[in-house]
């Protein structure tokens, strides 16, 4: 037991650290993958596959043993990951794979846990991460267009697929080698966007497919929600429910690469829950109708951590609702449902993969079954002839939303309630309805102990507890300079594109001027008893306008227009504009085109004189924050930053960073 002492915003999650042995390769002993129409064959084996996603950077290393070994138990046999590109490569030609970003030390924990692996390479991820996955320096490769048939595009993206792949092969982690990987991808939901693209996007579908089989990976490729997938890469379903799915060709299996359990989550949105029955249903019916392969997006879905959410407005927890929270716990009762689940699906694999297809049969209006068995028909079918081999199962559905419904089944009777599958291992006894949670709901509780003050009202939801050992006695705070701060500015006559300027090495971009007010303006308003206004054509994620060093405004939007009434003194006045990005765009088309701040004209208006363009004035440009830069919010740099105590008189000001100290009691 050991007391430490640490910042608030440090106190993150708490998990347990196991040291796995970790061996240089052979998980496994060395296997061929492939598919055909029914399902991936590994090792000769047609195989029915349950895959829990999770993001390796969106855990600590400390947690992923726990994590991976929380998947097992709840019956996945594969881990899906993406590969995050901005990560791994944060200055082109620099490579990072150490800490969060160490995914060799991922995949080799998996590969020790008997699990296999879905490696997503991407590179284009969307993922709700920032910039989609790509480096912001993309952007500045010059011709680059992204996602289309445009060479310097390509050229980068083969070279980091190439860099992952080969890192793979190199650890021996393909499944050939005796590694985990079985599967990977390559792209990422474009058939969204593809139109958008139009004949260039199909040219670089087929160039990405025959680029990715190209590498020599000797195992499946997929590409998700592209329905124009070339032969030899497998179209998988992504959406809630994926049954009625089908791929571009019957030779290719039915996989569901995301199940969404979940939702993500953004600033000021609601949080998201999709209820274990629903979910259960959505998978049963899935294995019904002839899916194979099957991943929860999230199984785990965890946190962003620094500066790695997507957007814009997508807040720091990627909890997902999934089955694991974002500590690391089992949420239930959706883990344990899904658990009992994944039992019976199993208990019916044997009869799933003997059949090619199911035999369907209509058991009424709104239900149905399906039958996996080798015989050709269920006529006379001798279900004793199976014994406990269960070469026989069948799936009763009942898509009615809201009515029970009884059914007869090969002689026999059921109940299904609304809205539910029940699976029959045997074809005569149900194991499982997804309706019926025989998994414990918990309720988790967090205790948050803070000083309580009775000026801040945010405080005043949390409870004291007598527990508490230690904080300190007050808040502290510091401000934060309004516009320069450092030595590291410059000028130039005009508005810059934001991302050119900060490089995405901060979220926030200082522009600082001086506007000249005459006499005669300060009369005309009086007169006219109007004021002047600040406009921008386009504006995004976040502006605040100062002047003379009080915030006079906020705007909050993508792209939204800003008409902002501002307020002058007569002489100099300095005008300071605060751009800040909340999560660069990871979705859409032509995202090397979207960049963030200010857009198309920006101006003052309503001056005697008539409007003033802002863009022909000279600007003062600061990249970030005083306290950011001098990473006052880590317990090393924290102390040098001349913090005072917080008195309520001095509460409110308009950039302030505030700590406190307060005790982990880390049993
Ligand atoms: C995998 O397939 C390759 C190519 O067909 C073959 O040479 C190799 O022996 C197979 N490996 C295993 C373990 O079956
Ligand atoms: C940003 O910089 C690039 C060069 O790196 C330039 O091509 C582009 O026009 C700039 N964008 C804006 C909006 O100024
Ligand atoms: C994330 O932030 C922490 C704390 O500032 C820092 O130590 C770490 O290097 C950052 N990690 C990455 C990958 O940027
Ligand atoms: C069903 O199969 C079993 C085992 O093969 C056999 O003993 C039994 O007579 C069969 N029943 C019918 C009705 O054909
Ligand atoms: C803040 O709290 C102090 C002490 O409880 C009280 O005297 C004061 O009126 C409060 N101020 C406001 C603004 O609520």
């Amino acid at each position: 037991m050991g007391v430490s002492r640490a910042l608030l915003r440090y106190l993150v999650s708490l998990s347990l650290i196991i040291h796995a042995a970790v061996t240089t390769a052979n998980f496994f002993k060395p296997f061929n993958v492939s598919y055909d129409h029914r399902a991936l064959i590994i090792d000769g084996k047609r195989r029915m596959l349950i895959s829990a996603g999770f993001h390796y950077p969106r855990a600590t290393p400390e947690m992923w043993p726990d994590l991976i070994a929380k998947s097992k138990k709840g019956g996945a046999d594969v881990i899906q990951t993406y590969v995050f590109w901005n990560g791994h490569e944060p200055v082109r030609g620099q490579y990072y794979f150490e800490g969060r970003y160490d995914i060799i030390k991922f995949v080799k924990l998996v590969g020790a846990s008997g699990l296999y692996l879905h490696l997503r390479i991407g590179p284009y991820v969307c993922a709700e991460w920032n910039f989609g996955g790509f480096p912001v320096w993309l952007r500045d490769v010059p011709g680059i267009e992204f996602r289309t048939d445009n060479v310097p595009f390509k050229e980068e993206m083969e070279r980091f697929v190439k860099k992952i792949v080969k890192l793979m092969q190199e650890e021996m982690l393909f499944s050939w080698q005796g590694g985990p990987i079985i599967m990977l991808q390559i792209e990422n939901e474009y058939g969204d966007i593809e139109s958008a693209y139009h004949q260039r996007g199909k040219e670089y579908v087929k160039w990405a497919a025959q680029m990715a089989l190209g590498l020599g990976a000797g195992v499946p490729w997929v590409m998700c929600k592209q329905s124009d997938a070339p032969d030899n890469i497998i179209n998988a379903c992504n959406g809630y429910y994926c049954d009625g799915f089908k791929p571009n060709s019957p030779n290719k299996p039915v996989f569901w690469t995301e199940d969404w359990d979940g939702w993500y989550t953004k600033w000021g949105g609601r949080l998201p829950h999709r209820p274990a029955e629903d979910l259960a249903f959505a998978v049963a019916r899935f294995f019904q109708r002839g899916g194979s392969f099957q991943n929860y997006y999230m199984y785990f879905g965890g946190t962003n951590f620094n500066r790695t959410s997507g957007g814009p407005f997508y807040v720091t927890s990627y909890d997902y609702d999934a089955p694991i929270d974002e500590y690391g716990l089992l949420s239930e009762p959706k883990w344990g449902h899904l658990k009992d689940l994944h039992a019976a699906i199993k208990l019916c694999e044997p009869a799933l993969v003997a059949a090619d297809s199911p035999q369907y049969i209509k058991l009424g209006p709104k239900q149905e079954a399906h039958v996996y068995h080798v015989d050709t028909n269920t006529e006379g079918l001798n279900l004793t002839q199976y014994g406990s081999q269960s070469r026989c199962s069948a799936f009763l559905a009942n898509i009615d939303e809201r009515k029970a419904a009884v059914v007869r089944f090969l002689g026999q009777t059921y109940h299904l309630p609304p809205w539910s599958v029940s699976i029959l291992p045997d074809c005569r006894n149900t194991v499982f309805n997804t309706a019926k949670v025989g998994a414990q709901t918990s309720i988790k509780t967090v205790e948050f102990e803070l000083p309580l003050f009775s000026n801040i009202s945010a405080c005043q939801q949390f409870t004291v507890h007598d527990e508490v050992s230690y904080f300190s006695k007050s808040w502290m705070t510091v401000k934060e300079p309004i516009g320069i701060w450092s030595k590291k500015i410059f000028s130039v006559q005009g508005i810059l594109e934001h991302l050119n300027v900060t490089k995405d090495h901060s979220d926030y971009l200082w522009y600082i001027t001086r506007i000249y007010v005459s006499d005669d303006d300060i009369t005309f308003w009086e007169e006219k008893q109007v004021r002047p206004t600040l406009t921008i054509d386009s504006m995004r994620d976040v502006l605040r306008v100062f002047i003379n060093g009080q915030l006079t405004g906020s705007v909050i939007g993508r792209w939204v227009k800003v008409v902002q009434p501002v307020r002058f003194v007569q002489g100099y006045n300095d005008l300071v504009l605060l751009s800040e990005t909340v999560g660069l765009q990871n979705y859409g088309a032509f995202l090397e085109k979207d960049g963030a701040g200010f857009r198309g004209q920006i101006k003052l208006t309503g001056f005697k004189n008539g409007d003033i363009d802002l863009s022909t004035l000279s600007w003062t440009y600061q990249v970030g924050l005083k306290g950011e830069f001098s990473s006052i919010y880590t317990v090393e740099e924290n102390e040098k930053a001349g913090w005072s105590d917080l008195t309520v008189d001095a509460i409110p000001a308009t950039f302030t960073w505030y700590k406190v100290y307060l005790s982990l009691n880390m049993g």
